[in-house]
């Protein structure tokens, strides 16, 4: 076997050179059969389909198989002739000549049954879920996703810029923040107000994970023009929702010299660039999710592609709800946040397509936001989608160092913190805008799931950080 080159699975069901001797290495993911032939499925995780192994009764009987352990769950080598498939559901299958065990699987104790297991359970073993046809295709859609992300950036000529992790300023205002520290558990140094005195921590000051590298990300674009950043965020809210999670991905473009409008148009073409390639990259795994979870899946992702999002303000967005018949949960009234339930409704009953809503009042929005000329609402836009409510959040920021001091000092933002943030509008400002978006809310968005938890391979949220 030891000469013989191993090929992948997904390179041998699209192999039309036949009847040559070929090597597989994967995981079994059935057998069956009878007392003259057995079937064994293998996948090695390049892609969704399994390759069929053919095996005969007088070389390996059921009873050596059995023996041998390849069952269900165990790691195997098959060295054999690929030829043309006898039977439906496959082009081509491998009659088996030697089969290797590396590891078996205990039938008795392998949690990972035939019969199929609520995603509630398999979250319970996150460090096996990713053996399964559901989660095996999220894993690659997500990674065809985060290639499909650097892809449209370094194709529209935006620098990818690594910001930071830690970050010594909780001024951003997005959320709460994990404390970073080393801080002694038991004895921390006090200082004469008998709080943790955190000049003595390992930074010399209250450090924190990072809730968004948007401020970074400004700093870059004064000097690069369009960047992006890509990486994970971490926000303590308690938030046991669906769609929250407390570590997140964000992928947030920041742009020198655009204003709202180009913003909304590069969040636009971006997101239907990200969903077009998801259909033509991942078509087998997206395919399952569609007839196993949601039969609207494709059908909803080439709407997305096709179709013009509906802009407007928040103010309009307003007087539709409460021009609706809908009773909501949470009453509408100017100046409050929307709630899920109001902009689920935009998108899903009223337009029936993406939103994006714009110029929010200034008080339910960040301190950077570029104040409009009423005085009362900011050059903000959210997109809503359908099924998953708020999938991007941005803004083009004050580039006025008067406004935005003004509007620090107002939501009590400390300029000590941020001194450094105010040089960009000191010398050399520009007007410039930029967003965030969810790559988990993505995710659920191209693969139909439910629950956020199902769509990033080790969760963190509330009580909850094991594996
Ligand atoms: O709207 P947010 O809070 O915006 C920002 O953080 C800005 N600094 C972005 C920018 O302008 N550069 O978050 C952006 C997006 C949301 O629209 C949502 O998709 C996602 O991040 N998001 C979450 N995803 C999962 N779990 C959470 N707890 C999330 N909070 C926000
Ligand atoms: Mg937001």
């Amino acid at each position: 076997m030891s000469d013989l080159r191993r090929t992948s699975v997904q390179d041998l069901l699209r192999s039309t050179e036949l009847d040559r001797e070929v090597l597989v290495k994967g995981w079994v993911r059935t057998r069956r059969g009878n007392k003259y032939v057995q079937f064994i499925a293998v996948n090695d995780g390049s892609g969704f389909n399994s390759i069929q192994v053919v095996a005969n009764a007088e070389q390996f009987p059921e009873e050596k198989l059995k023996a041998d352990g390849v069952d269900n769950g165990a790691a195997v080598a098959v060295r054999g002739k690929l030829v043309a498939s006898q039977g439906k559901g496959q082009s081509v299958e491998i009659q088996a000549e030697e089969i290797t065990v590396y590891g078996t699987a205990d039938q008795d104790a392998y949690p990972l049954q035939k019969k199929g297991h609520t995603l509630e359970f398999l979250r319970g073993i996150a460090h096996l879920r990713p053996r399964t046809n559901t989660f095996g295709a999220v894993l690659r859609i997500r990674h065809a996703m985060s290639f499909a992300v650097h892809k449209y950036f370094n194709d529209h000529g935006y620098f990818y810029i690594h910001t930071p992790i830690i970050t010594g300023s909780d001024a951003e205002g997005a959320g709460q923040m994990f404390r970073v520290t080393t801080l002694s558990d038991t004895k921390p140094p006090l200082n004469e107000a008998g709080a943790v005195d955190y000049s003595q921590d390992f930074f010399g000051k209250a450090t924190n994970l990072t809730v968004s590298g948007q401020l970074e990300g400004e700093v870059a674009a004064m000097a690069l023009g369009k960047v992006y950043t890509f990486g994970p965020t971490f926000r303590a809210e308690n938030s046991n929702t669906a769609r929250h999670l407390a570590e997140f991905w964000m992928i947030e473009p920041e742009v020198a010299f655009f204003d709202l409008q180009d913003n909304m148009d590069l969040a636009e073409d971006f997101l239907k660039s990200l969903v077009r390639y998801a259909l033509e990259h991942c078509p087998d795994d997206l395919q399952f999710l569609n007839d196993q979870y949601d039969k609207e899946l494709l059908n909803r992702l080439k709407f997305v592609v096709e179709n013009d999002f509906q802009r407007l303000t928040y103010t309009e967005a307003v007087d539709i709800l409460k021009g609706a018949k809908q009773k909501f949960e949470f009453p509408v009234d100017w100046g409050t946040d929307l709630q899920s339930e109001h902009e689920r409704y935009l998108v899903e009953k009223h337009f029936k397509k993406p939103v994006i809503l714009t110029n929010y009042p200034k008080d339910i929005k960040a301190f950077y936001m570029k104040l409009d000329e009423d005085g009362r609402t900011v050059r903000a836009m959210d997109v809503l989608f359908p099924g998953i409510g708020e999938i991007i959040g941005g803004s083009q920021r004050e580039d006025d160092l008067q406004k935005l001091q003004q509007r620090m000092q107002e939501m009590h933002v400390p300029e000590e913190d941020l001194w450094w943030y105010l040089d960009t509008r000191r010398f050399g400002s520009a007007p410039h805008a930029g967003f965030g978006l969810g790559f988990e809310r993505l995710i659920l968005f191209i693969t139909g799931m439910a629950n956020i938890r199902d769509v990033i391979p080790f969760p963190r949220f509330p009580k909850s950080a094991e594996f």
